[in-house]
């Protein structure tokens, strides 16, 4: 008889503790020591009948095949892009995002899309919520069959019966397998089922796509190592106010992970935006002085935020300065830096910085963004809609370089932007970009090619 076993699991970052401590030792976070029953007996494959284990031998690099073809495309030209070219035979994906982004919705409809045999399995909603769902997004595909089920075991009874081409699960942090007590969505649960499931799909070659929530940080919920785990990461994002959605890969073995794909959510499921600025400029009707779009990175990814500026004379005696968003010093920094270097009279007026969407941003990428968006409302001339900015400013007015600017030159590329203003000193190795890379030097400069 097996006797139960309790291990003490962070779960923030998955490591082990013998005992419970009040502190992660591995990652430092406090409170996220939590017990889980782990009842482990002999290690099983997915395949309850193999036992037989199969043991692998090394082969020669050069001898080892692979074949082009080895992709099954999703009909689906955003999700192929960001996949690097379609799914990876054998590969686990991961695809993390908010509650209500639409994780499910595009993944059905990638599912109906596909002229293949496909599984869906869902742990979250019924055959009929499935269906009704499939309705409105009038795909068909009458190969794609709908499992409810959470036991990992019993969704393997069904792969072998039906030899699927993809399998798709929604959500991991649904399944549970046998051989561990832990609650679904636990980590020792979440740790093993994913295990399992890469085993299926590195011994058929199917490619196995999971859905994975997030926490309220943004981080797909479960242990760090899940990700590491998987071949790819996938986020699905976007603001809950705007239709739009974007999906980009943070970890992707068979790719780049500085493509993107957009979306836009109607009421017949999501519809792949293939020219992005269109966005861009349903949102505003005509160029207002005093905004400046920055490409900036945040964390991994890059992304395009909007800054608006206010100068106005200042009524009182003292003039003010306030920024949103941006750091109050650095404002002052930049100001200071315009009055001296570039001979810009702001002394007596008020000025007011604002990112708009509520985001904050440390990135000293934006500050030319924030330049541009303060000459322009001095000037009282607006900045074309489709131009952006990514560089530094030194103490000198010197415009610096920033890290990755390709990745910021992509990123433009792709949302529709006709120009983005560099630094001079940036080394730009790709030359042969649709979008007009402009390099500056100084201050001066940027004002006389804005002006
Ligand atoms: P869903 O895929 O259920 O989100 P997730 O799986 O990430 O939690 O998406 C649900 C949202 O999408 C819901 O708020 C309604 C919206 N939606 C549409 O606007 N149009 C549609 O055709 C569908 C299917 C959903
Ligand atoms: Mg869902």
């Amino acid at each position: 008889m097996s006797k139960t076993k309790t291990s003490f699991f962070c779960q923030n970052c998955g490591t082990q503790h013998a005992k419970w401590v009040g502190k992660c030792s591995a990652c430092g976070e406090w409170n996220t020591i939590v017990e889980e029953v782990i009842q482990k007996e002999e290690k099983r494959n997915w395949k309850q009948t193999s036992t037989a284990k199969k043991v692998s031998k090394p082969i020669k690099i050069n001898e080892i095949d692979t074949q082009e073809e080895d992709r099954i495309h999703t009909h689906n030209k955003e999700l192929n892009r960001v996949l690097g070219g379609g799914l990876v035979k054998g590969s686990m994906t991961l695809l993390g995002g908010e509650p209500g982004i639409g994780k499910s919705t595009l993944l059905l409809q990638v599912a109906l899309s596909i002229p293949k045999n496909i599984l869906y399995v869902s742990g979250e909603e019924s055959q009929a919520q499935i269906k009704m769902r499939a309705e409105r997004l009038n795909a068909k595909n009458s190969n794609c069959h709908i499992l409810t089920e959470t036991k990992t075991q019993n969704i393997f009874a069904s792969i072998e019966e039906l030899q699927p081409d993809v399998v798709v699960i929604d959500s991991i942090q649904t399944l549970h397998t046998d051989y561990i007590d832990a609650s679904p969505g636990s980590i020792s649960q979440i740790r093993e089922t994913t295990a399992e499931l890469i085993k299926f799909a590195k011994e058929t070659a199917t490619p196995v796509i999971l859905i994975g929530h997030i926490t309220k940080e943004g981080t797909i919920a479960g242990p760090k190592i899940l990700e590491h785990m998987v071949d790819v990461v996938l986020q699905f994002e976007g603001d809950r106010n705007y239709t739009y959605r974007i999906l980009r890969a943070q970890k992707n073995r068979f790719g780049s992970t500085a493509e993107l794909g957009i979306y836009e959510m109607q009421n017949t499921g999501l519809r792949e935006v293939e020219n992005p600025s269109e966005i861009l400029i349903s949102e505003k009707d005509e160029s207002l002085s005093g905004t400046a779009i920055g490409a900036t990175l945040e964390g991994m990814r890059p992304l395009m935020i909007e800054v608006q500026a206010l100068v106005s004379s200042a009524v009182y005696g003292t003039p003010q300065r306030s920024a949103t968003g941006y750091n109050i010093k650095r404002l002052h920094m930049i100001l200071a830096v315009l009055e001296k270097r570039a001979g810009f009279r702001l002394g007596a007026k008020d000025v007011f910085l604002n990112i708009a969407g509520g985001i904050s941003v440390d990135d000293p990428a934006i500050d030319l963004a924030v330049v541009a968006a303060i000459l322009s409302s001095n000037e009282d001339v607006a900045i074309p809609q489709d131009y952006c900015f990514a560089a530094e400013v030194g103490l000198a007015g010197e415009i610096r370089p920033v890290n990755r600017v390709e990745q910021r030159i992509l990123e433009a590329e792709k949302l529709g932007f006709s120009t983005i203003i560099v630094s001079k000193f940036n080394k730009i190795a790709k030359k042969n970009y649709t979008i007009n890379v402009v390099p500056v030097s100084k201050i001066e400069e940027v004002f006389t090619k804005l002006f």
